[in-house]
């Protein structure tokens, strides 16, 4: 039986602002990605996801839409859109766009119709409640602000929901005119070729009509993590419909962001939702191996056993880097192993692969309303004092360390970390034990996760399996496996037997002896 493409795929996603400028300037932008294929090809990843580009105001940078079927002029236009997908086309790359179906910008011409008056035809596309000026309609907190999550408009004397900034005013998704529209919006890309989308906040599309108050154990978490009804999930299956009804396998990977796997797994459907849907448990769990055990477990149940396919993800726009969270590059390379080893897509952050730490970010170069910036630094890809940006400095301080820390100084060095990611991933990419194989857990001291990657699907051990050990721990761990070292996390040892020890914070991936 075949798979479809994206389950065996490894993504990687770019943030666009901080990846690549196209020509000299201190933003990214489409061209600046163009240009920097050639690293996606030699890291050996399968497609990528990019943030928005789309015209925006940029009051969440880019996740206030104004216009979903256009390119900001930040980022290019839709030319140069075309040419860049062409590009990874052309090199058995795909390409996801970000879908940000909640809510606009609060400059989308649909809100600016909507908020004009109570009679416009578009007042409906949007969440709006009657009451007094000083009590929203309910307790729910926005994102960022942990503000209401209601804003009064004086013009109208009502108030409108946003789960985000009051500048993203969320959509009606229970009228069917803003489900079509939205749909209009999906086909747009799906015609011109993309091979699918990344859903922002897919989970908060749908909402109680009777809008109750969250429980008051809960209160003052955003109403974005929480939001969780029947609702979205028939909004979520006539996507599914929609996107299936391409050809060659578009996939919708959604953002769910409640943090119960359990409840991550609801947004698989009977095999009739999101394909893919990100499980963020795991990214917020510190590096502890009982704590990972867990994770690894719970995943398994909740997700292999109902017959879907898992993610993993580290690091992204919104998170510190996992390099940051750890603490070390030891950690940093041995999480490789996890993201690579585990059963599932994995998901990589540009920049991961470079080791890269978040930057520091002095108080007045503080941009991001949501405190996210040191995750957002731009990509340092040269150790000159430009860094390959053509400008001196860019819209973010680099992170630390550029000058040895950037992509031409790393692939110089075959001991560095990106080599390692390159290695992992074709060692991975020979594997259909890794890629799609069986995953059955090893029994091993106390700060060891280790697993088995078995060919058969079902768990069944068998010569073409593989094996991953992590060490957590502090001290030099023995651990029960037996076979030959195919990548290890310091890139010692590799094509000989394994020794039989784990040095703390030290990954290996071995072929077992048969
Ligand atoms: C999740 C996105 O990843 C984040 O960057 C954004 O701020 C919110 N959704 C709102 O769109």
């Amino acid at each position: 039986m075949t798979s479809p493409w994206w389950q065996s795929a490894v993504f990687y996603q770019v943030y666009p602002r901080s990846f690549a400028p196209g020509s000299p300037g201190p933003t990214g932008d489409l061209a600046g990605i163009e240009q920097h294929l050639d690293h996606l090809g030699w890291l050996g990843v399968d497609a990528m996801w990019i943030s928005p580009f789309y015209p925006s105001p940029q009051a969440d940078f880019g996740y206030d839409i104004s216009d979903f079927c256009d390119v900001d002029p930040q980022f290019g236009d839709l030319g140069t859109f075309d040419k860049l997908l062409a590009a990874c086309h052309a090199r058995d790359i795909k390409l996801l766009v970000d879908f940000v179906p909640n809510h606009t910008s609060d400059r989308h011409p649909w809100f600016q119709a909507a908020r004009s008056s109570r009679d416009d035809p578009h007042r409906d596309w949007y969440i709006w409640r009657d009451g007094s000026p000083d009590t929203p309609p309910n307790n729910w907190v926005a994102a960022f602000t942990n503000e209401s999550a209601w804003t009064w408009d004086d013009r109208t004397g009502q108030w409108y929901l946003h789960q985000f900034l009051p500048a993203q005013p969320d959509l009606n998704w229970a009228n069917p005119e803003v489900v079509e529209a939205m749909h209009g919006v999906m086909r747009f890309w799906l015609d011109r070729g993309v091979d699918g989308f990344r859903i922002d906040v897919v989970h908060g599309i749908g909402k109680d009509p009777a809008l109750p108050d969250d429980p008051p154990e809960l209160a003052g978490i955003p109403h974005s993590a929480l939001n969780d009804t029947p609702q979205t999930h028939e909004l979520i299956r006539g996507m599914r419909r929609l996107v299936d009804a391409y050809p060659g396998d578009r996939v919708i990977l959604g953002e769910v962001y409640l943090l119960s796997t359990e409840l991550v797994a609801q947004y698989y459907g009977a095999g009739d939702e999101l394909h893919l849907a990100f499980n963020f448990p795991p990214l917020l769990t510190p590096w502890e191996a009982p704590r990972w055990r867990k994770r690894i477990a719970s995943t398994r149940r909740n997700i292999d056993d109902r017959g879907a396919w898992p993610t993993w993800v580290l690091s992204n726009h919104d998170n510190a880097r996992h390099r940051t969270r750890y603490g070390t590059e030891d950690r940093a390379r041995a999480a490789v192993f996890l993201l690579l080893g585990l059963r599932g897509s994995p998901v990589l952050y540009a920049g991961e692969e470079l080791g890269l730490e978040d930057a520091v970010i002095p108080p007045e170069r503080v941009v991001d309303p949501g405190g996210r910036d040191g995750c957002r630094a731009p990509i340092p890809w040269t150790p000159a004092p430009d860094h390959g940006w053509g400008v001196d400095d860019a819209w973010l301080p680099w992170p630390p360390d550029p000058r040895a820390r950037n992509a031409e100084t790393l692939l110089a060095d075959e001991r560095s970390i990106a080599h390692l990611y390159r290695r992992l991933l074709a060692a991975r990419k020979a594997s259909p034990a890794l890629q799609l194989g069986g995953a059955v857990p090893i029994e091993a001291p106390g700060d060891v996760i280790a697993w088995r990657r078995t060919a058969d699907p079902a768990g069944q051990a068998g010569p073409d399996d593989r094996i991953v050990a992590i060490n957590m721990g502090p001290a030099p761990a023995a651990v029960p496996i037996a076979g030959t070292v195919l990548v290890a996390s310091d890139g010692t040892g590799e094509d000989q037997a394994f020794a039989g020890t784990l040095a703390p914070d030290h990954a290996v991936l071995l072929a077992p002896d048969a």
